[in-house]
């Protein structure tokens, strides 16, 4: 079957263009796809640039998300399909049956693009949450770095209302950002800018029981440091989790701060999580965005426009690409 497609080999830009779809595999299903996730996992992909892509030699399909019809029913499922080769960005891709999370019954007509928008960035907290962390604890408090972004602003939301968090702590490096965020999300009890006095960021961090880390880099380094000098009670575990490294690689740790106090670093992402603890992440997430209990702003683009797009930087609305 012919259809309209996004691929990208050698690291270049996606092009739109006619593809051929073969029948589904053993265990695969056909999506007749609605709309697709637009990432910085996304972009890393496809530039060769992540851990999880193969090489980008071969054209591949771009994207590893989206939401769709199961062909031939009016089923309603968010799938993944991000295996080295494998991608999203067309009418029609098949996709392995374990790949894919049905809509709940109840959700209205803005659930597709908001599952396709969102569910990049909710899975990252809901993830880290859900399985990493091990038991959050009641009344827990989480401290969000890079909380202006799409990740970071819907980890505020998951803390809250999807694992009971007491008290969530913003930290970003715009100010002006912070304020506006702090403005317009009643969930949100304190903003910190990264450039505050590591005396008011300890203090604002004392005992905080889960970091949220999307920076990684110089910035939680510092953070880190004001964290543990003004931990009160040492024995009171700190989870780090890291799940980002947008603002650097490497992150540095003095020996001193694991052995003075009760501190985790662990990761989050594609690798540590079992296949079902994935699933059951991926499921939840689905059944939270289409719902609307979850819900940020998005902007919708025709996958016809890609190229446009792609040229852009990511920007501080969420981008999804409409593909039929
Ligand atoms: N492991 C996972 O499961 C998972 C899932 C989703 C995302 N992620 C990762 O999490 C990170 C954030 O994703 P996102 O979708 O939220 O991205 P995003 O919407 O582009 O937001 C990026 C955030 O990082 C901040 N930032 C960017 N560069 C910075 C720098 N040099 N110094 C300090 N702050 C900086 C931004 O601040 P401004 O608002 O001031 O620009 C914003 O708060 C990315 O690395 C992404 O790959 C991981």
């Amino acid at each position: 079957m012919q259809v309209k497609a996004a691929v990208a080999s050698g690291g270049k830009p996606p092009v739109y263009k006619d593809i051929q779809v073969e029948a589904p595999g053993a265990g695969e299903v056909a999506i007749e796809v609605i709309a697709v996730g637009y990432s910085n996992l996304v972009r890393a992909r496809a530039s060769g640039g992540h851990y999880s892509a193969g090489s980008t030699d071969q054209e591949s399909l771009v994207g590893v998300d989206g939401v769709g019809k199961i062909q031939g029913t009016e089923e309603l499922v968010y799938f993944v399909n991000f295996a080295p080769g494998k991608g999203t960005y067309s009418e029609v891709v098949n996709v392995p049956k374990n790949f894919i999370y049905p809509f709940p019954k109840d959700f209205d007509e803005k659930a597709p693009a908001r599952v396709a928008a969102l569910a990049n960035g909710t899975m990252a907290s809901f993830m880290a949450l859900f399985d990493r962390v091990g038991d959050v604890p009641a009344d827990a408090k989480i401290a969000v770095l890079g909380a202006t972004g799409t990740a970071g602003q819907l980890a505020i939301q998951v803390s809250k209302k999807i694992f009971g968090a007491k008290t969530v702590v913003g930290i970003a490096r715009s100010a002006e950002k912070l304020a506006k965020l702090k403005q317009s999300q009643p969930l949100l009890d304190e903003v910190i800018a990264l450039d505050e006095d590591e005396d008011k960021i300890g203090g604002s961090l004392n005992n905080v029981d889960i970091v949220l880390d999307f920076l990684w880099g110089k910035p939680a380094t510092s953070i880190l440091a004001a964290a543990v000098k003004a931990k009160a009670e040492k024995s009171k575990r700190l989870s780090w989790v890291q799940i980002g490294s947008i603002a650097g690689e490497d992150f540095s740790v003095p020996s001193a701060f694991l052995r003075s106090s009760n501190l985790v670093i662990l990761g989050s992402g594609i690798g540590p999580s079992s296949p079902e603890q994935n699933r059951k992440v991926l499921q939840g997430v689905t059944e939270a965005l289409a719902s609307g209990k979850l819900d940020i702003n998005y902007r919708e683009v025709a996958l016809a426009d890609i190229a446009e797009e792609w040229a852009k930087p990511l920007g501080d609305v969420r981008t999804f690409f409409k593909v039929k």
